[in-house]
């Protein structure tokens, strides 16, 4: 029944999302150009500034050269670092009451995909004054005449967070649920390839992974889109598949961190415009339940999904394969597309994921299968998977 509606509407997501406004920011690039973001409040007249990022960000005093520039501009600007967790409600009281308290008219997210979804919220919260954190959990939240404008400064190269579109937040229920801001006002976005360089390997492979997942499934998905988008995908899966081999041999090879940092605000472009797909599903679905991390849980279910849905978006990635350059025009469709996913299974074996076999319980499958099924809802992806194809494709992960 859940399989037949499925396939009923398997487009309409693509459709849907392009009714959605989506942010234009201004993107500032280099390494320890974070300091830029005073300029930029001055360049939009903005006078009182809510920071906010998350206690091991503060603790790294990552935020010092941002105020340091704030002070000098004349800039008032008010800290807000009790971030420690993913997104929740608490998170978004105290953001929201932070930011009245300041009566602040610009964000500066500092952070990774928890830190940047906290101040979507804390900025649509910010113009919805009347509703309680809880009532802004939607579907889609309608912000009529826009968000409190954030200024995003991502810590990590993964998420492309810093202009999406939709929020995931821990609900009441302790469910993750995406919300949708409509009227999202992300003014510009600073990729600052220092505040990357630093982290672990596991982090780098884990967010450059999710990263790719992002452009991969865009170009596989079935939403039609101008051709900037689609070469914006593409050229997210090229970067990755160049850059974080460069990275895991040379962490500090600041050319390649920035290519990284461009490649996920690539992919954050992919999933406003293309959606994620299945690999995201089983992903989100997997991750749940054994407590896995995102970038980890996408490279354990990125191999079986792509191959088993590549015959239904042959020509895409195929195009994709000769984009990246691993396959010329002479080769057939069928021979660039597993160019592609043999160059995919290189780079994951060469990240060096400990994925535990038999991870996945047979008791836990038909659970799985209704949560990715739900969570498919969200995507138009190429192809729409019955039972019986994720209980095959859960096998496979739980042999890698
Ligand atoms: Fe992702």
């Amino acid at each position: 029944m859940l399989y037949l509606l499925r396939k009923m509407i398997r487009r309409l997501p693509g459709v849907v999302i392009k009714q959605v406004p989506l942010p234009t920011p201004e993107v500032v690039i280099g390494f320890g150009e974070r300091e830029q973001a005073a300029a930029l409040c001055k360049k939009h007249g903005f006078q009182r500034v809510l920071l906010v990022t998350d206690r091991t960000i503060f603790s790294l005093g990552y935020q010092e050269k941002i105020v340091a520039a704030l002070q000098e501009q004349g800039i008032s600007w008010t800290v807000f670092s009790e971030i420690d967790s993913e997104p929740n409600l608490a998170i978004i009281d105290h953001g929201r009451e932070a930011l009245s308290g300041c009566n602040g008219d610009v964000i500066l997210a500092l952070g990774g995909g928890a830190v940047l979804d906290s101040c979507k919220m804390i900025a649509a919260g910010g113009r919805l004054q009347k509703q309680s954190s809880n009532d802004l959990l939607q579907k889609f939240l309608l912000v009529k005449h826009k968000t409190i404008p954030i200024i995003a400064i991502p810590t990590t190269a993964g998420t492309g967070a810093e202009i999406t579109v939709a929020a995931v937040v821990t609900n009441r229920k302790g469910k993750k649920e995406p919300t949708v801001v409509v009227g999202l006002d992300v003014r510009a976005v600073i990729l600052d390839s220092e505040l990357t360089v630093n982290a672990p390997m596991k982090i780098t492979c884990a967010c450059g992974i999710d990263a790719l997942s992002h452009g991969l499934e865009g170009a596989a998905a079935d939403v039609r889109v101008a051709e900037e988008d689609r070469q914006k995908s593409m050229e997210c899966v090229r970067l990755v598949l160049e850059n974080l081999p460069i990275l895991i041999r040379e962490p500090s090879n600041l050319i390649a961190r920035q290519a990284m940092s461009f490649a996920a605000n690539y992919g954050g472009n992919a999933i406003n415009k293309q959606l994620a797909g299945y690999v995201h599903a089983f992903a989100h679905s997997i991750g749940a339940k054994y407590h896995i991390p995102h970038g980890e849980a996408i490279a354990l279910a990125l191999l079986p999904v792509m191959r088993f849905q590549k015959n239904r978006c042959l020509g895409k990635l195929a195009e994709l394969s000769r984009y990246c350059g691993l396959a010329d025009e002479s080769e057939s469709d069928a021979s660039a597309c597993d160019k592609l996913l043999d160059a995919l299974q290189e780079l994951i074996e060469l990240c060096g994921f400990d994925f535990q076999k038999g991870l996945i319980q047979k008791q836990d499958y038909a659970s799985l299968a209704r949560a990715i099924c739900w969570d498919s809802i969200n995507y138009s992806p190429p192809i729409v998977l019955r039972d019986r194809d994720i209980y095959k494709l859960l096998d496979e992960m739980n042999e890698l």
